[in-house]
């Protein structure tokens, strides 16, 4: 079995026999934002590297796991640790649970992530809902000869973010006292972060956060017929005229805080949806 359809029945069929839900959300869980898991009644906990097809993690201490349980009654399917193009992975690799998740069944999924507030208005730990993105990656996860089964050659990306959840978790933010903000994310490839110069440029083009993943997941997902939710937690503030230095603890506790709020988010938000899809 050599092509990506054939691998996907494959993953998904490894996944199944280790879980016997099927699951209505795929999650995928940032840097940092691992926490959501504790909230998942789990049934099984599947390391990546008994999932094939999975792309071996390069790092021992970035082993990921899939997740698989209820969230608010919902079965879903989560992603503790994802990958990423700048630790050397295709993006037909960084994407490929993405066609797992939808060939087990899931419908929706939700995407969160650690990034670097462009616009002045946000601050630290905020929570950036995503109404639209910006690929400046050097690739792209559907390039290709494309198979008609996992979706049309020149998928549309009129309205990538799913605009009825968008107002779902505006309602539901509201209810919880909790500002989120609403913002254009944009994709660099990393790993370093960005010069003044560049993050100057981000801005004119019009993103409100940058990080180094998402696009290719929300492409594939969208390539899938997924309908995509996606989060930006604010872990360092990417002002021009007063940019410091980045140190990766701090970004790791702004995740943490940004995380927890998002924890109380995405279970309501995924609540109120599975009860009127
Ligand atoms: N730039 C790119 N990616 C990021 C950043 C940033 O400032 N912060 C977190 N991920």
């Amino acid at each position: 079995m050599h092509g990506l359809w054939e691998q996907v029945q494959e993953a998904a069929a490894a996944v199944r026999a280790k879980w016997s839900g099927t699951p209505r959300v795929g999650l995928i869980l940032g840097t940092g934002l691992g926490g959501l898991t504790e909230q998942i009644q789990t049934e099984a906990s599947i390391p990546y590297g008994e999932v094939p097809h999975f792309p071996s993690s390069t790092a021992p201490t970035h082993a990921g796991r899939l997740v698989c349980g209820t969230l608010q009654g919902i079965p879903l399917v989560a992603m503790e640790g994802r990958f990423h193009y700048y630790e050397g992975y295709s993006l037909r690799q960084v994407t490929f649970p993405v066609r797992v998740m939808k060939a087990l069944g899931a419908e929706l999924l939700v995407v969160t992530n650690a990034a670097g507030g462009i616009n002045p208005q946000l601050e630290l730990a905020d929570i950036v809902v995503l109404e639209d993105h910006i690929n400046l990656m050097p690739d792209n996860p559907l390039r290709g000869v494309n198979d008609d089964r996992l979706g049309p050659r020149w998928p549309d990306l009129c309205a990538p973010y799913d605009r009825r959840l968008l107002s779902i978790t505006r309602d539901v933010a509201l209810e919880l006292g909790m500002g989120v903000h609403k913002g254009v994310f944009v994709a660099v490839p990393g790993p370093n972060l960005e010069t003044r110069a560049e993050y100057r440029m981000l801005k004119a083009l019009g993103a409100d956060v940058v990080g180094m993943s998402t696009v290719p997941e929300v492409l594939v997902a969208i390539h899938a017929n997924l309908k995509v939710l996606a989060f930006s937690v604010v872990t360092d503030l990417c002002l021009p005229d007063c940019l410091e230095p980045v140190e990766v603890p701090k970004i790791l506790e702004n995740a943490r805080i940004g995380g927890e709020k998002l924890a109380r988010l995405i279970p309501a938000v995924l609540s109120r949806w599975a009860a009127s899809p």
